[in-house]
């Protein structure tokens, strides 16, 4: 949530940092701003809608300087607005500050500072926070880092901050705890972003700052403290990601660049881990602890959003194969119901960004009561990538439409592949079935790529529902949180409202709203429950529902009651959501499209959610 970029050195910050903003601009896109010093003294520009609306804001303008702070904003403190906008300047504007995060005791620091004679131009609570560093500067009369430091002491909540001052064009002083912050060392250039995505162009040298640290880029130097002022060591780490990687690569839009990359992105996830014709299957994340994961008595999936609903299939998987009983708990529910762990049991947290806020909260409450946490992250690098104990990363690439795709599939593969991997180690399937389902992994990106050759066919049924106002998706078994997951995606991006259910479970309240101007998309691929699924096929019939099916390939008893239906390659139904899911991401991508949704950058949401 928010995206930061700042830049020092001996290029024109300007573009440098526009191009940043653009790239993070999946974090927040409500607003956007960049503070700069030019020759006139600290300048900021900011305003309400996407950087491009900045970017004709400063047009004619030209700015030029060689440091600057640029943002672009998601809401929580007062409403998207030129003046909520951030940089924000402190009360003399001879400090300029960018923020991503919430200061949880801001109203009593701003009672405090008006109390001295203050007046806030904003109704935020990082206006409060740059007044409050000038109020404790001017004080102490202490050098800026000093002043930023003690503040962060007195703060409560969640930030990573950029601070620059009119004084100083030489120095960035930055700050993390809860959102993140990566610093990207140059030739005599430092780069600061809420990613790694705005600094690869100049260099892959980069530092990801922990909670509670503090960079200090100084004349040309850069140190890092901790907010409890000890000196650390920078960790310095080379990045691994190509350019073309966070580029549209010809796709109208990132979200469909993204669906038709995953038959690689699964295929990525596997390389090196699975080989079926030696029975090979090796996570090296999961290594020294596990040993626990093969004792536990239970296993526990935290997550958001779509990463929940990877742990929801999981859960079928886990309980099938390994036998072990699973929970999936939303993150923010977890967290503030004083859970029961005991030692050693083990906590899965699913996240594709790895920094969502309740995700990572979750995780620290089950290590303070002796859970072993595997993370299972996209993001290299990212919070819940380094609090986790062990765990895999699924290698998905960067994910930059806000609508998760890639990432969704690249957990299932990973999860399917610990599930596999345990149960192979206790026993708990036969060696027969192990290799059977080692086969069947290694098919499904060109199942996959063969899903994806239905895209036409989505499109003209998108066409065919473009203007419904409700959809209903249905599912069993496995395919029950596909069915939450293809109503989800819908709702996101082309805000019609949509619900999942499991298919029986449509008789007991959503069958009511079933008449001739429902559309109803069944995920009914041949399993165990497909006997069961066809009888709630019927039943939406007899209602004059519309029915859009997706079966498996050859399937001739649904094509007679179903007005649509979409045939996906057949396999195991534990992977079957690896399969089935990618129709339902082309329906909703057409739907949005048609519709005139911006699919990338859907309102009011955020790719990276790191605040509560
Ligand atoms: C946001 C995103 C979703 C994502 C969820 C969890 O809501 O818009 O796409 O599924 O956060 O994010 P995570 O990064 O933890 O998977």
């Amino acid at each position: 949530m928010c995206g930061i970029v700042a830049y020092v050195g001996p290029q024109q910050a300007t573009p440098i940092i526009l191009k940043g903003l653009r790239r993070l601009e999946y974090r927040g896109y409500d607003s956007a701003g960049i503070a700069l010093i030019e020759d006139s003294g600290l300048n900021i520009y900011k305003k309400k809608g996407k950087v491009a609306d900045l970017e004709d804001h400063i047009k004619g303008t030209n700015p030029k300087s060689n440091i600057g702070i640029g943002h672009t904003r998601w809401a929580t403190h007062g409403e998207p607005n030129d003046i909520n906008a951030h940089p924000h300047y402190s009360a003399s504007k001879g400090l300029a500050m960018i923020h991503n995060g919430i200061i949880e005791n801001y109203a009593s620091i701003k009672q405090d500072l008006q109390n001295k004679g203050y007046e806030f131009t904003s109704d935020t609570d990082s206006e409060v926070f740059i007044y409050f560093i000038e109020d404790i500067l001017k004080n102490n009369q202490c050098e800026l880092e000093e002043a930023v430091r003690l503040a962060l002491n007195k703060v409560v909540g969640a930030y990573a901050i950029v601070i620059m001052s009119e004084e100083d064009p030489t120095t960035l002083i930055a700050a993390r705890k809860g959102s993140p912050l990566v610093v990207g060392i140059g030739k005599d250039e430092f780069f600061l972003a809420s990613d790694a995505t705005p600094i690869i162009e100049y260099t892959n040298e980069v530092v990801y700052l922990n909670d509670q640290e503090m960079a200090i880029i100084k004349d040309n130097d850069f140190s890092i403290r901790t907010t409890q002022d000890i000196e650390m060591t920078p960790y310095i780490q080379t990045l691994d990601m190509e350019l073309e990687a966070i580029e549209k690569g010809g796709y109208e839009h990132f979200m469909l660049k993204e669906i038709f990359e995953q038959p690689r992105s699964i295929g990525d996830c596997m390389r090196g881990r699975l080989n079926a014709s030696s029975g090979h299957l090796v996570l090296g994340g999961i290594n020294e602890y596990a040993k626990k994961l093969d004792a536990a008595e239970r296993i526990v999936i935290v997550a958001c959003g779509t990463s929940w609903h990877a742990g929801l299939v999981a859960e079928y998987f886990f309980e099938e194969f390994c036998r072990i009983p699973v929970e999936v708990e939303y993150a923010s529910e977890f967290r503030y119901r004083n859970p029961v762990i005991k030692e050693g049991d083990v906590l899965i947290a699913i996240s594709q960004s790895g920094e969502t806020a309740d995700t990572l909260a979750a995780i620290e409450l089950a290590k303070s009561k002796g859970a072993i946490i595997f993370g299972v992250c996209n993001v290299v690098g990212s919070s819940i990538a380094r609090s986790s104990h062990e765990g895999a990363y699924t290698h998905a690439g960067p994910e930059i439409g806000v609508a998760s795709t890639k990432a969704f599939t690249a957990q299932l593969t990973v999860l399917f592949m610990i599930a596999l991997r345990l149960a192979h180690r206790k026993g708990t399937i036969t060696e027969q079935k192990y290799r059977e389902m080692l086969v069947e992994m290694e098919q499904i990106p060109a199942k996959v790529e063969k899903a994806l050759k239905l895209n036409d066919k989505v499109e003209h049924i998108a066409d065919l529902f473009k203007d419904a106002r409700n959809f209903l998706y249905l599912g069993r078994g496995y395919n029950f949180p596909v069915a939450l997951e293809g109503a989800l995606k819908l709702k996101e991006i082309s805000y019609i409202h949509a619900e999942g259910y499991p298919a029986a479970e449509m008789k007991h309240g959503p069958i009511a709203l079933i008449d001739e101007e429902m559309p109803v998309v069944f995920i009914a691929t041949r399993d165990s429950s497909y006997d069961k699924v066809v009888s709630n096929i019927q039943e939406v019939r007899a209602r004059k529902g519309e029915v859009i099916a997706v079966v498996t390939e050859g399937d001739s008893l649904i094509p007679k009651m179903a007005e649509y239906v979409i045939e996906v390659p057949p396999t195991h139904e534990a992977l079957m959501p690896l399969v089935s899911v990618i129709p339902l991401q082309l329906l909703s991508y057409h739907i949005a499209v048609m519709r005139g949704c911006n699919v990338d950058q859907p309102r009011n949401l955020a790719k990276s959610v790191t605040v509560e």
